[in-house]
């Protein structure tokens, strides 16, 4: 890529989705709302949520190490591991530093990325910095969010929305052609409260008026969030081809953040991709943040929608307002994806903290697990 002194590819790539699965039609016993409404309006189906033992760490480690097996690496080849998040376990450590451990990585470097669902394009933008200016030669890249833990479920605005998940891809320093071509990011602070959660931080500590004005929960403007979503995901998505050197007809499959459908399809329209060039999964997923950029990516390999020399177009926007865009030729063997199949939640530990751990499940979806075969919550 121009401004890197050596080529990055992307050498692996891996998800992981919780089992637990919150339908349309089960939102409608919790809000006023309807499957046709949610349906019409956005594209969602059912949403995946994040089961008591299940958080952004554990669930990062699991797409981590599925990355890192597809890419054919061990845990310990990896000298960067970046998670990109706004539902970290804990404000500290950083959630990044807990995979390190759960994957058994000994010898990377570990942080968080703040760009909400720009997280993951961010840190991969970051990812490739590192490599091609020397600093690194293996980095892992994570999207992972347990936004279910940040949903006012009374709130029928945004609780449709938002589902669990993570997923991650590993970057490497490689002399072949191909590899990332272009990428580009921006920041819209005049955006920067479309979407927020309020308390928690330093401008407004966690108090008794905090908790009971559920000011812990995700606000959202819906519109006004949704046009200025279209409008920078396109300008973010002609910036990168632009730096990539490629025209939009060049482009084979886009994998775009998972939000809404029809911010999906307006994209598409803007820039002139017919849809069956756009991956959709936002119907199964709703919108996992950082998660969702990956995840799709997993999926679209997965199911044999990408090959050697597919020209591909990562794109996401997130709270800040953040937008960014990758513009990359594929370059690895899609059936790798199998090496990853052995690899579940039983592969990964995450480190205690030395407190009385406490349920994190949402009290409002309780009934979800006596559903499940999961059982209750401990
Ligand atoms: N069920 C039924 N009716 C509803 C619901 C619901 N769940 N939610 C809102 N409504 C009603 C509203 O009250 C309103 O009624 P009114 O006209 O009587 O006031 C009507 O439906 C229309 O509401 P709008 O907000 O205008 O609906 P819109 O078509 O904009 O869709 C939506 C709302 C789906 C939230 C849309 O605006 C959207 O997707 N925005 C983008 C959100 C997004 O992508 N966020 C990303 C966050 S990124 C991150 O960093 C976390």
């Amino acid at each position: 890529m121009a401004g890197s002194v050596r080529g990055v590819h992307l050498v692996g790539w891996g998800a992981y989705a919780p089992s637990l699965v919150l339908t349309n039609a089960d939102l409608e016993k919790m809000v006023e709302t309807s499957d046709e409404w949610i349906v019409s309006r956005t594209g969602i189906r059912e949403r995946r949520i994040a089961g008591p033992d299940e958080t952004t760490a554990s669930m990062a480690a699991v797409a981590g190490l599925r990355a890192i097996a597809v890419a054919g690496l061990q845990p310990d080849d990896i000298d960067l591991i970046l998670v990109g998040t706004l539902t970290p376990d804990y404000p500290m450590p950083s959630t990044a530093a807990l995979v390190k451990d759960a994957i058994g990585n000994k010898r990377a470097a570990a942080m968080d990325l703040a760009a909400a669902c720009s997280g993951f394009v961010f840190g991969y933008a970051t990812g490739e910095a590192y490599i091609g200016s020397g600093m690194a030669e293996h980095v892992l890249v994570i999207g992972a969010e347990t936004l279910s833990r940040a949903t006012d479920f009374t709130d029928r605005g945004t609780c449709l929305l938002f589902g669990d998940g993570a997923g991650a891809v590993v970057l490497s320093a490689s002399d072949e052609p191909g590899g990332t071509l272009g990428i580009e990011m921006t920041t819209e602070p005049s955006g920067a409260y479309f979407i927020w959660l309020p308390a928690g931080g330093a401008a407004r500590p966690a108090t008794d008026g905090t908790l009971k004005a559920r000011e812990h929960y995700m606000k959202m403007k819906g519109s006004e969030t949704f046009k200025m979503a279209v409008r920078t995901l396109g300008s973010t998505s002609l910036r990168a081809l632009e730096k990539a050197g490629l025209d939009r007809t060049d482009v084979d499959l886009v994998i775009p953040h998972q939000a809404n459908i029809r911010i999906i399809e307006a994209l598409g329209k803007a820039l002139d991709f017919p849809m069956e060039k756009v991956f959709v999964n936002v119907d199964r997923y709703g919108n996992t943040s950082a998660a969702s950029v990956p995840l799709a990516l997993a999926e679209a390999v997965g199911s044999g929608r990408v090959k050697k020399g597919d020209r591909l177009l990562l794109v996401a926007f997130g709270a800040g307002l953040t937008s960014g865009a990758i513009a990359l030729e594929w370059t690895a063997d899609p059936a790798a994806s199998a090496r990853a199949d052995a690899i579940g939640p039983g592969d990964v530990k995450v480190l205690p903290g030395y407190l009385d751990p406490v349920n994190p499940f949402p009290p409002a979806l309780e009934w979800l697990l006596e559903r499940s075969e999961q059982g209750s919550p401990k």
